[in-house]
C-alpha cells in the first residue's frame, strides 16, 4: 500500500473485489465488441493500434490516456472498449476503462449490461467503489461504467474528489493501463476539464463527418496534449483494410484529407 492512501477506499480494491459479469459472445458481436470474440479477422486492427499505443506509453513512462473526438458519435466508446480488451489480452498488464462521459454514458450499453450505479454515484458518495467496478469476463480487464444522474458536471469534473480518484487509479498498480472515455471536445467544457489529468490522448474521427475547420479547431485544443494517434473510424475507403478500416496511424494532414466532410 502506498503512503497516504491507507484510508482511501480505492486502496482496498483488488480485482477479486470487482463484480463479475461475463458478457455473452452474442452481445459482444451485436455491439461490435470484436476484440471480445475469438478469431474475428477485424481484431487485427486493434492489435496494431494496441502495439503502437503501448510502445509510446512504454517509451515515455506513461500509463494513462483519454479518448476523445471533436463531435458526438465518432466511435470513442467502441474504440476505447476494443482497445482496452486488446491491451488486456496482451497479458503483460491489466487495464481499467472508465466511462467518464458523465452526460452521456454508454459503456454499459456497449457491454449489454444494466448497471445500478456508475462513476458519479461513487464520486458523490452514494456507493463504495466495489459497487461500480465490473469484470466483464476478460482477464485483467476492469470497467467502470457510467450511469446518468443529474449533476453539475463541470464542478464534479473539476472537484478534488475527481482529482483524487484519477490520481489514485493511475498510481494504484504500476503495470495497469488506465483509459478514460471522455466526452467530445465540442460538447460543454467537460473534455477541457478532464484533459489536464492525463498523460496522453487518442483522437477519434468519424470519416467524412467533420469539416476541416472543426478538425483544425480540435487539433488546436489538443495542441498541448501528447497525441498518441488518430483513429479514422467508420471509414468507407476500400482495402487494404488494415490501413484504412480504422485508418489508424496517419499524420494529421493525411487524416484531414481523408476525413473531412465534402
Ligand atoms: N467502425 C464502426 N463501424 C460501424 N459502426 C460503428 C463503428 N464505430 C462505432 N459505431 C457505431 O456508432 C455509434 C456510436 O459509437 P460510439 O458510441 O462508440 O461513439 P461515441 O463517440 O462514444 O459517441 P458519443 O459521443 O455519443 O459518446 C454506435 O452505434 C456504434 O456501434
Ligand atoms: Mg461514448
Amino acid at each position: 500500500m502506498r503512503n497516504g492512501v491507507q484510508n482511501d477506499p480505492l486502496s482496498q480494491i483488488k480485482y477479486t473485489n470487482t463484480i463479475s459479469l461475463p458478457i455473452p459472445p452474442k452481445i459482444l458481436r451485436e455491439n461490435r465488441v470484436i476484440m471480445g470474440l475469438k478469431d474475428d479477422p477485424r481484431s487485427d486492427l486493434f492489435r496494431v493500434l494496441r502495439t503502437n499505443i503501448l510502445k509510446q506509453l512504454r517509451e515515455n513512462g506513461w500509463n494513462n490516456f483519454f479518448v476523445t473526438s471533436a463531435t458526438q458519435g465518432a466511435g470513442k466508446t467502441l474504440i476505447s472498449l476494443n482497445l482496452a480488451i486488446a491491451i488486456a489480452l496482451e497479458g503483460n498488464q491489466s487495464v481499467i476503462l472508465v466511462d467518464a462521459d458523465l452526460r452521456k454514458p454508454s459503456l454499459a450499453r456497449n457491454l449489454g449490461i444494466e448497471c445500478k450505479f456508475g462513476l458519479v454515484d461513487y464520486l458523490t458518495g452514494i456507493v463504495p467503489i466495489e459497487q461500480v467496478l465490473i469484470n466483464p469476463g476478460i482477464d485483467r480487464l476492469v470497467v467502470l461504467p457510467g450511469k446518468y444522474t443529474k449533476n453539475n458536471f463541470s464542478e464534479l469534473i473539476a472537484s478534488p474528489k475527481m482529482a483524487n480518484f484519477i490520481d489514485e487509479i493511475k498510481s494504484r498498480y504500476e503495470s495497469r493501463i488506465v483509459i478514460f472515455d471522455i466526452p467530445p471536445l465540442f460538447v460543454a467544457d467537460d473534455a477541457l476539464l478532464f484533459m489536464s489529468y492525463f498523460d496522453a490522448a487518442l483522437f477519434v474521427i468519424e470519416d467524412e463527418h467533420n469539416t476541416k475547420d472543426e478538425l483544425q479547431h480540435a487539433m488546436t485544443i489538443l495542441e498541448d496534449t501528447n497525441l498518441l494517434g488518430v483513429v479514422l473510424n467508420k471509414s468507407k475507403l476500400p482495402a487494404p483494410s488494415y490501413k484504412y478500416g480504422y485508418g489508424y496511424g496517419y499524420g494529421y494532414g493525411e487524416v484531414n484529407r481523408a476525413a473531412v466532410r465534402s
